[in-house]
């Protein structure tokens, strides 16, 4: 998250009324202040830095607070909310449980955790055969780099090697952060994991990664192996990498991907995506890796894996996931019934209703949209990146190349203040992530407002 400040003095800004979109007050509200600033008061800072909307009910692909405005929702609360806010199915699942009740069972077994991990299991691809429910994202990328490591172990490795990406970012919990890039983010451990390897990310622009993928992949691979003297057949366990670099929403080119898949095979590693953010249908496919044709051996999901409630999801064949013992990979909420009965209902959806295929279709238009804007606006927007409903916006001087951050954080706050909430990077990007119910007539609302916001910062000047 950002470190930049959004105004808290309330902005007199024009009012706005349309089918999707309400603005009928001040921004930030002025009623709002006393309460955010509570907040800031007894919550750690940690939390805050976020735009200042106070939520009162989400629903569909619009968020409304308490004061009558509403706003055209393109975050899905940061890849949430895939089925749409307050999805009924859901709803009406939690309905069901609650009015059981039944709130918890710790590890004992519930109707609702059976039917959730049989559906799940039915309903992907078949080399995932089991699966290990958490609540948190950062939970399930640590649990794959045990399980990586487990691995290892039981097939003779004498290291726990990992590799890794630079730039990639796989949650805050200790060996997350040891996987993820970002220096600066862990610091705070003191140590580096001497096992945990990070080679250069394939970004598409690099002259020399268009040039030949596959050969970027090995050039750098053997270039960490002769550095670090690592014999990857007996001091590689796994690699792990999100399916998109999350900032940028960047993908890798499919030839890097399947160079690395099989350099991993070669030598007896397993594969695990982050899907955190790809994952249930945001990109057009079930899975974000689907679109690199492979095979990963864990799946490491969250995020919109309930689009509600906190879970996360490791998914494998029964050799990996069995690896660790009977009660040694357990948490107190996972597999919680409501949670369940969430998750189900937030697969269904997307499959029944068909929301994956929805985001495809959106995802088509959401990007021809996207390529003309950025060729309208071609002196500062260096390149749009991503698939199906999931799209970043990469802003760049026009003069010198540098990131233009600041007016990224204008343009999240200023779409605001225009009925329009943007995913707010804290980078030189502007991602876009509506729900996968969104309607054609809103998305192009939104991109309207958009386009108009990108305009009027570009213009004020001052990044
Ligand atoms: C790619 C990726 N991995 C891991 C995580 C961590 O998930 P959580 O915040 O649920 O721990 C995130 C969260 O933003 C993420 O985007």
């Amino acid at each position: 998250m950002a470190s930049y400040s959004f105004t808290h003095k309330p902005q007199a800004v024009p009012h706005v009324k349309t089918k999707f979109r309400r603005i009928v007050t001040p921004l930030p509200v002025p009623e709002s202040l006393p309460l955010l600033e509570r907040l800031y008061a007894i919550e750690s800072r940690s939390m805050h830095g976020q735009l200042p909307v106070i939520w009162d009910r989400a629903e569909g692909f619009q968020v409304f607070d308490a004061w009558g405005n509403c706003w055209l929702d393109f975050s899905s609360t940061i890849f949430v909310a895939n089925a749409g806010h307050g999805n009924h199915r859901i709803i009406e699942a939690l309905r069901r449980v609650m009015n059981k009740p039944l709130l918890h069972t710790y590890t004992y077994a519930s109707q609702e955790r059976l039917d959730f991990i049989d559906y799940l299991i039915q309903h992907t691809p078949p080399q995932y055969e089991k699966a290990f429910l958490l609540s948190a994202g950062t939970e399930a990328t640590e649990c794959a780099l045990k399980l990586m490591r487990l691995h290892g172990g039981k097939t003779g490795k004498r290291r726990g090697g990992i590799l890794c990406f630079e730039g990639n970012w796989h949650g805050r919990t200790l060996g997350a952060q040891m996987m993820s890039w970002n220096p600066m983010q862990k610091a705070w451990i003191g140590y580096l994991d001497p096992d945990i390897h990070h080679l250069p990310f394939p970004y598409p622009w690099r002259a020399e990664v268009q040039d030949d993928p596959a050969g970027y992949f090995h050039k750098n691979v053997k270039l960490l192996l002769d550095q670090k003297r690592i014999d990857p057949e007996q001091d590689l366990c796994g690699v792990m990498l999100e399916t998109f670099q999350g900032w940028g929403a960047v993908f890798y080119p499919n030839e890097f991907v399947h160079a690395l898949v099989k350099f991993a095979r070669d030598y007896g590693m397993l594969v695990a995506f982050d899907e955190m953010q790809a994952g249930f249908g945001r990109t057009g496919k079930l899975f974000g890796y689907m679109h690199y044709d492979v095979e990963p051996d864990i799946l490491c999901c969250g995020k919109g894996a309930s689009s509600s409630l906190p879970l996360a999801i490791v998914l494998g064949s029964q050799k990996v996931m069995d690896l660790p013992d009977s009660g040694s990979m357990s948490s107190t909420h996972s597999a919680n019934p409501m949670v369940c009965a969430a998750g189900k209902a937030n697969l269904e959806a997307l499959i029944k209703d068909g929301l994956i295929e929805n985001s495809d279709r959106l995802g088509r238009i959401l990007h021809d949209d996207l390529r003309r804007l950025a060729a309208e606006f071609s002196h500062h927007i260096s390149s749009v990146q991503g698939r199906g409903l999931l799209a970043a916006i990469l802003f760049n001087s026009p003069r010198d190349g540098r990131p233009l951050t600041t007016l990224c954080d204008r343009i999240a706050e200023r779409c605001m203040q225009r009925g329009l909430l943007v995913v707010h990077t804290g980078r030189e990007s502007i991602k876009i992530a509506p729900p996968l119910c969104i309607a054609l007539e809103a998305l192009h609302e939104g991109l309207t407002v958009l386009k108009q916001t990108i305009r009027d910062c570009i213009v004020e000047g001052g990044h």
